[in-house]
C-alpha cells in the first residue's frame, strides 16, 4: 500500500488472501433454501409514508403492556430481569407481574409482584427488586414509561411462565415464558448481530419509515427464532450496539424506540437480549447531569446556551431506562452510577464481557449536525430544542481519562489525573477474576465499534480499542471478540499483540496530521492463517490468539460490505482512526466532519462477504468433558437483503438460508493431542 510498509504483510509467513464468503445471492428457488418465512399481515389503510416525519406524532393513551423483554441477571442461572412497556404517553394504572413454573391461568394466578408508581430515569440511586421508569425524551417532549422486576433465586435451567398486567379496571395483559440459563458445566447455544434499526412502515407499530428503517430488520428477528439449521432458537441474544439509530429521528425518538421494542418482544419476550452500548444510543437532549454536554461550534458553552446537551446521563437516557442490567458496580466520577454501562456475566464454561467502546474510541459519536453551507440554522424540533450547526456527539473518556505507555504503545488508567478510566480498570479486573476462577474456560467480549474493520463505505478500525483494550484481550486470552458498526461480516484471523514497527499511511488527515506521512496504528499481530480441524470442522485455537468478528449486518438501512484492498499488491488495506475526526469550519462558511485519517495493510482480514450485507450468527457452546476442553461452534447465516430495498419504504420480502456461509470451532485445546 504504502513505502512505509510495502512488503509487510510478505513477511508474514504463510499468508494467505482473506476467504471470500460464497454468500446466498444467486441461489433462486425459495424451496431449494427451505425456512420460508411468510411475514405478518398489516392493513394498508394509506399507503406508505415517504420518509422520517419533520413533525412530532403523538404516542398511544393506551395501556397495555407491549414491548416485552428479557434480561439476565448477573447470575443467569438464578435471576432474570423482565421489563415490558407502556405504550405511550401513559403510566399503566397498577401494573403487575405474575410469575410461575406453571403457565399463568385462574386456577394457578403465580407469584404476584406490584410495581411502584413511576419516578424519573435517576442513574444515582439503586433499583429496588421492581421498578417503574419514567423517561422525558429531551428533544420531543414525550415521556415514555418502562417497568422492572429483577427475578431472583430461581432455578437453574428452568421454564418459568410469566404474565404482565397494566392493572386497569379490565386489565390488559401480555404473556410469554423463558428458562433460565443451566448451572456448572453445560451445552447452551447463543446468537448475536449489531444493527438492527426498525422494519419500514407496515411491519412497524407506528406505521412509520424512520432513519435507517428497513424490512431486514424484521427477518433479523425473526431468524433468531429460528435459525437457519433448524436446531432451535438460542437461550440468548447478544445486541452489539446500534439498537434503532433513534438518534437521527430528533422529533420522535420514543416513537423510534417503541418500534424497535415491538420488533424485538418478538423474541425478547421469550428469550434475554444482552445489549451494547453503540455510537446511536447516544442522543442529544436537554439533560446537564452528566457534566458531559456535547461537543458544539463555539465549545461547550455554544451548546448550553442553545440548550442542548444530553438524552439522559450521556445521552443513553432510552438506553437506561429501557434496560435494567447486570450491576457492574462502578460509580463514575460525577456520581452517576454505571450499571448497564457495562456489564458481565456468566453461564456454563463461558464468561460474556459487554463493553462502551464509546468512552475510548478516538471517533465521534452519531448524534451529529454537519452541514457544509454557510449560515445554517440550527436544527430546532418541535419543541424548540436548538442543534447549532457543527455540533456532534463525542463522550471519549466519560469515566475517566487514559494515558500513554511506552512499554507496549497501550493507552492505560490515568491515576496521576485523579480520574482514571473507571471502564478500563473494571475491564481488566473482570478478565483476571474471570482468568482465575477455573469454572471458566472461555471468554467472549462484545461491544460496538471495531478493532479491525476492512470496510471501505464504513468508519474503519479504531487505534482507541487497540491501544485501551487489546493489550488487555491479550493478557487475559479473551477468546471472542464480537462487534458491530460496520454493516457487514468480517473474521480476522486469531491475533495476538501487534506488529510493531509496521506503520500506516496518513490518507486523510486531521488538523495536526500530514498526509502520506508515516503513522502508528498498532496493527495487531496475526498468530496463524492455517486452522486446526476439530471433529471435521476447520478450528482456531483462542489460547494462541483472539479472533474478532464483525457482526453488523443485524438489518439496518445502510450495508457497507464493500471492502478495502491495496490496488498496489492486491492485499487487504484498513482505515484506522487513529485521531479524533475533526470537525472544521465555522457558522459563517459551514462545517464538515473527517472520517478515519488512516490506512494501513491488513493481513488480519481473514473472511469478508461482499455479497450479503445482513446475517446473523450463532454459536453452540459444548463444555467437553473436563476443565478446559469447552469448545464454541460458530456459524453465520447471511439474511438476503429485502427484494426492493432500494425503494423508499424498503417493503420487501426475503427468504432465511438454512446453511451457513461459515463455520468454525473456536476452542482452546483444539489442535492440541
Ligand atoms: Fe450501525
Ligand atoms: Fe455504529
Amino acid at each position: 500500500m504504502s513505502e512505509s510498509s510495502t512488503g509487510g504483510s510478505d513477511r508474514k509467513a504463510g499468508f494467505t488472501r482473506r476467504r471470500f464468503i460464497i454468500g446466498t445471492a444467486g441461489v433462486s428457488a425459495v424451496a431449494a433454501l427451505g425456512g420460508t418465512v411468510v411475514r405478518a399481515p398489516r392493513a394498508v389503510a394509506n399507503g406508505a409514508p415517504s420518509g422520517p416525519p419533520t413533525t412530532t406524532l403523538p404516542l398511544p393513551t393506551t395501556t397495555g403492556p407491549e414491548q416485552l423483554l428479557l434480561t439476565w441477571g448477573g447470575d443467569p442461572a438464578r435471576e432474570v430481569t423482565v421489563s415490558w412497556s407502556a405504550p405511550g404517553t401513559v403510566p399503566q394504572p397498577a401494573p403487575t407481574l405474575a410469575v410461575s413454573t406453571e403457565p399463568i391461568t385462574a386456577a394457578n394466578p403465580g407469584r404476584l409482584i406490584k410495581l411502584p408508581d413511576p419516578k424519573p430515569l435517576d442513574v444515582t440511586q439503586r433499583y429496588e427488586q421492581a421498578a417503574s421508569v419514567s423517561f422525558t425524551d429531551g428533544l420531543n417532549g414525550q415521556t415514555t414509561y418502562f417497568y422492572h422486576v429483577q427475578l431472583a433465586g430461581l432455578e437453574p435451567g428452568t421454564r418459568y411462565y410469566y404474565q404482565v398486567s397494566d392493572g386497569a379496571s379490565t386489565p390488559s395483559t401480555a404473556a410469554s415464558s423463558f428458562e433460565t440459563a443451566p448451572s456448572g458445566r453445560a451445552r447452551f447455544r447463543f446468537s448475536s448481530y449489531g444493527d438492527l434499526a426498525t422494519p419500514s412502515w407496515d411491519l412497524n407499530t407506528s406505521g412509520n419509515i424512520w432513519h435507517e428503517s428497513c424490512d431486514n430488520s424484521w427477518y433479523a428477528v425473526t431468524a433468531i427464532e429460528n435459525p437457519g439449521d433448524g436446531k432451535g432458537a438460542p437461550l440468548f441474544h447478544l445486541l452489539n450496539g446500534d439498537l434503532c439509530y433513534a438518534n437521527l429521528d430528533v422529533n420522535n425518538a420514543p416513537g423510534v424506540w417503541r418500534d424497535f421494542g415491538n420488533n424485538v418482544a418478538r423474541s425478547s419476550a421469550h428469550r434475554p437480549w444482552m445489549p451494547a452500548l453503540g455510537n446511536h444510543e447516544c442522543e442529544f437532549g436537554v439533560d446537564t447531569m452528566s457534566g458531559h454536554p456535547g461537543s458544539a461550534a463555539g465549545g461547550v458553552a455554544a451548546q448550553g446556551a442553545a440548550g442542548n446537551y444530553w438524552n439522559g446521563p450521556y445521552g443513553f437516557g432510552h438506553y437506561l431506562s429501557r434496560f435494567l442490567l447486570p450491576d457492574n458496580g462502578v460509580t463514575n466520577w460525577d456520581g452517576n452510577r454505571l450499571r448497564g454501562n457495562f456489564y458481565a456475566f456468566g453461564i456454563g464454561t463461558v464468561k460474556f464481557i459487554s463493553l462502551d467502546a464509546d468512552d475510548i474510541i478516538y471517533q465521534d459519536g452519531a448524534a451529529n449536525y454537519v452541514i457544509d453551507t454557510a449560515n445554517t440554522a440550527p436544527e430546532t424540533t418541535t419543541t424548540g430544542a436548538k442543534i447549532p450547526n457543527g455540533t456532534t456527539t463525542y463522550t471519549r473518556f466519560y469515566t475517566g481519562g487514559l494515558t500513554h505507555d511506552a512499554k507496549d504503545d497501550s493507552l492505560v488508567p490515568d491515576y496521576a489525573s485523579g480520574r482514571p478510566n473507571l471502564q478500563t480498570i473494571w475491564l481488566e479486573r473482570t478478565l483476571a477474576q474471570a482468568r482465575r476462577d477455573r469454572s471458566v474456560d472461555m471468554i467472549v467480549v462484545f461491544m460496538h465499534q471495531c478493532a479491525m474493520s476492512t470496510s471501505v463505505p464504513g468508519n474503519g478500525s479504531d487505534l482507541g480499542i487497540r491501544q485501551a483494550w487489546l493489550p488487555l484481550f491479550d493478557k487475559y486470552e479473551v477468546d471472542l471478540v464480537l462487534s458491530g458498526h460496520e454493516h457487514d461480516y468480517e473474521r480476522t484471523y486469531p491475533v495476538r499483540g501487534y506488529d510493531a514497527g509496521e506503520l500506516g499511511t496518513v490518507a486523510a488527515p486531521n488538523p495536526g496530521q500530514v498526509k502520506g506521512a508515516a503513522v502508528d496504528t498498532r496493527r495487531p499481530a496475526v498468530v496463524t492463517t492455517e486452522p486446526h480441524e476439530f471433529n471435521g470442522t476447520p478450528a482456531w485455537n483462542t489460547s494462541e490468539g483472539t479472533v474478532y468478528l464483525v457482526l453488523g449486518g443485524g438489518g439496518t438501512n445502510g450495508p457497507t460490505n464493500t471492502y478495502g484492498t491495496d490496488t498496489a499488491d492486491d492485499k487487504p488495506q484498513a482505515k484506522v482512526i487513529t485521531t479524533r475526526n475533526a470537525v472544521v469550519g465555522s457558522e459563517a462558511t459551514g462545517f464538515s466532519k473527517n472520517g478515519a485519517d488512516s490506512v494501513e495493510d491488513a493481513p488480519w482480514s481473514a473472511a469478508i462477504n461482499p455479497t450479503d450485507a445482513y446475517g446473523y450468527s450463532i454459536f453452540d457452546v459444548d463444555p467437553g468433558q473436563r476443565p478446559g476442553e469447552t469448545t464454541i461452534t460458530f456459524q453465520y447465516f447471511a439474511i438476503p437483503a429485502v427484494t426492493n430495498e432500494a425503494g423508499s419504504a424498503h417493503d420487501g420480502t426475503t427468504t432465511l438460508p438454512t446453511r451457513p456461509t461459515e463455520k468454525f470451532v473456536f476452542g482452546r485445546r483444539v489442535g492440541r493431542p
